[in-house]
């Protein structure tokens, strides 16, 4: 069974160890219920790293709707069998009062791109997304973490966060994993039901149509979408669409 650590202090300790025998170490951080997408990010990690260390932690700070947090799927069980059999060494799984132990009463706030897009729609999210990621990269200090290119905006922020405060961490972005039918994985995907799970392709398809984004969002909301933005951005067009309850992000580029 894979090591499974679950405080601060400990993970700490263990990391040293590692450097101490100048041992190479890869971070994927996540919040579990992982899917292909994560196991592709721990496989780059096993293939760059001596060690690889994944997080599991679902982080109450980057939700503005408690229903949502509520709603993540926990599956530690199944995680950490799914994390050792793609190559993972061990599992850093800490209590939120550990990780804030300050209260949240310090935190990362990027002024100007955080808040397009996914954080016009979602309070403070970059937020709490920032501030947990610089502190699972202060308490692995990996010499490689890796990021899905699903979350596109949360990839720039991170990228920019460790340039601005001179971490050493190199940041790597992983290419989209995707169903046979093109819908991006996804945590959230579990949740669609059966009808919306057919429709739910339909969004990448119209996201690569090359339309203009006005476009693409009268599209979206004909086929039954209920849409949260399409825009570019530099060479990606980027969308956040509704499904029932499900909220799902893709982005393409062009
Ligand atoms: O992408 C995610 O799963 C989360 O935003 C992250 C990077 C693990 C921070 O909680």
């Amino acid at each position: 069974m894979i090591e499974v650590i679950r405080t601060i202090g400990d993970a700490g300790r263990r990391m040293a160890d590692f450097r101490r025998k100048a041992l190479s170490i890869g971070l994927v951080p996540t919040m579990g219920a992982l899917h292909d997408g994560h196991l592709s990010l721990i496989g780059r990690a096993r293939a760059d790293n001596d060690r690889v260390v994944v997080s599991i932690f679902v982080n109450p700070t980057q939700y503005d709707d408690p229903e949502d947090l509520e709603r993540y799927p926990r599956t530690l069980a199944a995680d950490l069998e799914k994390a050792e059999a793609a190559g993972a060494d061990l599992v850093i799984h800490p209590a939120p009062e550990d990780i804030y132990h300050d209260g949240y009463r310090f935190r990362v706030t990027e002024s100007a791109f955080s808040r397009e897009l996914e954080g016009a729609h979602r309070k403070g999210h970059f937020d709490g997304v920032l501030t947990v990621v610089l502190k699972l990269l202060n308490i692995v200090r990996a010499d490689r973490a890796y990021f899905g290119e699903k979350d596109w905006q949360q990839l720039l922020l991170v990228r920019d966060m460790a340039a601005a405060f001179f971490v050493a961490t190199e940041i790597v972005a992983c290419p989209i994993v995707r169903e046979a039918d093109g819908l991006a994985m996804s945590s959230r995907n579990v949740h669609l039901a059966p009808e919306e799970r057919v429709l739910a392709p339909e969004f990448h398809r119209i996201l690569q149509t090359g339309a203009s984004t006005e476009d693409m969002h009268r599209q979206l909301v004909e086929a039954g979408f209920g849409v949260d933005y399409v825009a570019k951005r530099g060479d990606r067009i980027l969308g956040a669409v509704r499904l029932g309850k499900v909220r799902l992000i893709d982005n393409v580029q062009h």
